[in-house]
């Protein structure tokens, strides 16, 4: 059937995820296995032009991966017709404007989270994207791990019963760029620049408890930052102006209640950075990035307690393990494969720029939520 090409902005590619997953794991990926195949047969070719600020480090991505076209001029990329999609992961600020600029030069457009910074922001680009007959979408790569797919697929057996709890545990430790240098980037920690725990990581809140247990309906959230004055790239001493912790609580409809806490100033103890917890009447549930456990009601033990000497109730080894049913591909390369089949053949595609505008709904009511100290309501969201 042969191979037809399709040219993608890569806006940002040189940063930390750009780099090593859209890039090296998802679209090179794909074009080292001879393309995507399509529903009739034909092979579609990703060609990717890398675009950003520094022409060295694009030039050099760019030969690493065997001398890939490259630019610093974001409006000629725009203005070129041999380019179709606009995808961008740079740093988060301005990324509306951008998506705007992109759309109005009718590029499909698809954006990492958050799609903007204000969910009236994220509406517009929402709804210019559908004016202009463009395709959209936004980034939802944790779906597609391992751990979540095999908790997904838990809960759709029934085998947890009535679910009456869950809990998110989100955190790890960023170096503030004295003992070791951070390993986020400094504009994460200034407003100006999209910084802010809330805003870069409830985006994955939104749509992995909405995936995993049904629509979120309220919140109430407290924000602190924890480490107030940190070193950027060149170790130059900055104030930190966003929060680095969030302790929230999701309400969902019917009532079950969702604890999340989120840190950028914790180290880790348990399994992973990232796991979740599902309490139902006959069974929990467990997940990481990479593996899930389960715990049915019929084997739940009766834990022993004495305070004055330690028991060992061994309690991780009442949980069963979940068995791999794998491969399972890269989670950002799923989400690559599923847009370009939306842009090339008009199959579905999960996440529009209003699960964007999703995320950005729930952020500004956890930031509401905690200038006013009080639970915010989170209605249906539509364009
Ligand atoms: N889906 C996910 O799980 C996930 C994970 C990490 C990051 N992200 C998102 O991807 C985007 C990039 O994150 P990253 O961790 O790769 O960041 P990064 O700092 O490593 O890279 C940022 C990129 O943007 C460019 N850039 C443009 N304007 C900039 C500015 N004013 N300041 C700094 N850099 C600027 C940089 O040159 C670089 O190429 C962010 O929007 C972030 O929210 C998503």
């Amino acid at each position: 059937m042969g191979t037809r090409s399709i040219r993608i902005i890569m806006d940002g590619v040189t940063g930390r995820l750009g780099t090593n997953q859209h890039l090296g794991r998802s679209v090179m990926a794909i074009r080292r296995d001879g393309g995507l195949a399509l529903a009739d047969g034909t092979r579609l070719m990703p060609e990717p032009v890398l675009l950003g600020r520094n022409a060295e480090k694009l030039a050099a991505l760019a030969a690493t991966h065997g001398g890939l076209a490259w630019s610093t001029d974001r409006d000629a990329c725009l203005a070129d017709p041999a380019n179709a999609i606009y995808f961008d992961v740079s740093a988060t600020g301005g990324r509306h404007q951008r998506a705007m600029a992109a759309i109005r030069a009718g590029k499909h457009v698809y954006l990492e989270k958050p799609v903007a910074s204000s969910v009236e922001e994220a509406l517009e680009i929402t709804r210019a994207a559908d004016a202009a007959g463009v395709k959209h979408g936004v980034v939802q790569d944790k779906i597609h791990l391992p751990g979540f797919m095999k908790l997904k697929s838990v809960i759709e057996t029934g085998m947890l019963g009535r679910v009456l709890s869950a809990r998110l545990d989100f955190g790890w430790w960023i170096f503030d760029g004295v003992l070791h240098p951070a390993q986020r980037s400094s504009w994460n920690y200034k407003r100006a620049e999209g910084g802010g725990l809330v805003l870069d990581m409830f985006p994955h809140w939104r749509y992995i408890v909405e995936h995993l247990l049904g629509p979120i309906r309220g919140v109430s959230c407290r924000i602190a930052t924890r480490v107030p004055e940190r070193r950027d790239e060149k170790g130059r001493p900055y104030a930190v102006d966003v929060e680095d912790e969030a302790f929230g609580t999701f309400e969902l409809e019917g009532g079950v209640l969702v604890q999340v806490s989120s840190s950028w100033a914790t180290r880790v103890k348990g399994e992973d950075m990232l796991t979740v917890k599902v309490d139902g009447t006959m069974g929990s549930a467990t997940c990481s990035l990479h593996r899930a456990h389960v715990q049915p009601l019929a084997t739940t033990p009766k834990p022993r307690w004495d305070v004055d000497a330690l028991v060992d109730n061994r309690h991780a080894e009442h949980w069963q393990e979940v068995p791999d049913m794998g491969p399972y591909a890269n989670s950002y390369r799923r989400g690559w494969e599923m847009f370009l089949r939306h842009v090339a053949e008009d199959a579905p595609f999960p996440s529009p720029l209003l699960a964007g505008a999703k995320g950005l709904q729930l952020i500004d009511a956890c930031y509401r939520s905690d200038r006013e100290r009080r639970w915010i309501d989170v209605p249906p969201l539509t364009a």
